[in-house]
């Protein structure tokens, strides 16, 4: 590829400021200063700027343990964004798979590959996610019983006509829970516990699919995914 198109590839600078960068002398080929934007360039060539070796951006794979107060949203807004976390090139390729609330904590996929990401969130796939909630009201006797069988057959959420599709519900204790549901409706774990009289005071999610969220990560910390785990999907 043209070693300009190179430099945008693996850099922040675009094709124009890659060429600018080339002309102030700040690109090297393989230990030779090079100012040639058209000159024809390979991955196994050692390309540096500014005396730093580059490589290209290929297609990236992230899991980041959420923390609270960050917005899964490409545009800036009131929250700093889930993407802003991350140090890495060409951020604005990379898209959330699907959303967590600002408040919600826990395993969020990110990624450039549009495909993938499609597979993970078209309701179609049915692809399960679990979280943990802590309940504001105890959750317990017959009461746990009524929610366990209510969220099992589905349940009807305000302003929606089609019930929710069968989830798991699992009492942890009094005011912990876990939920599994396989949709990916608008707040649908907060809504759901709204519909039976209770309410989310945390919600933290645990695993996509047979993804686990690794638990080396501490809040806001991230890791690219093996090609195991990329497979999953
Ligand atoms: N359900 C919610 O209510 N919020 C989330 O962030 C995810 C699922």
């Amino acid at each position: 590829m043209r070693l300009d198109r190179f430099l945008a590839e693996s850099t922040e600078l675009t094709r124009g400021l890659a060429k600018r960068a080339l002309i102030r002398g700040e690109v090297s080929v393989n230990g030779e200063l090079e100012k040639k934007a058209a000159r024809h360039v390979q991955e196994t060539d050692r390309i540096t700027w500014l005396g730093e070796r580059l490589s290209l951006v290929g297609t990236r794979y992230i899991m980041l343990n959420k923390p609270e107060g960050v917005e899964c949203t490409a545009r800036r807004g009131l929250y700093p964004r889930v993407v802003d976390l991350l140090d890495v090139p060409k951020l604005e390729r990379l898209q959330p798979v699907g959303r967590l609330d600002v408040e919600t904590t826990g395993l969020l996929l990110i990624t450039d590959d549009g495909q993938w990401s499609h597979r993970i969130t078209s309701p179609r796939r049915r692809c399960s996610k679990a979280y943990l909630a802590h309940l504001a009201r105890p959750l317990e006797g017959d009461a746990a019983l009524r929610a366990t069988q209510a969220f099992a057959e589905g349940i009807e959420l305000e302003g929606e006509d089609e019930p929710t599709r069968p989830a798991e519900l699992t009492c942890l204790d009094d005011h912990h829970v876990r939920l599994v549901i396989d949709e990916g409706r608008y707040h649908q774990v907060r809504r759901m516990f709204a519909a039976i009289g209770n309410h989310v005071e945390t919600l933290h999610r645990e695993s996509v699919g047979a993804l686990v969220l690794d638990d080396t990560l501490e809040p806001g910390e991230w890791r690219e995914l093996t090609p195991e785990e990329v497979a999953l999907f």
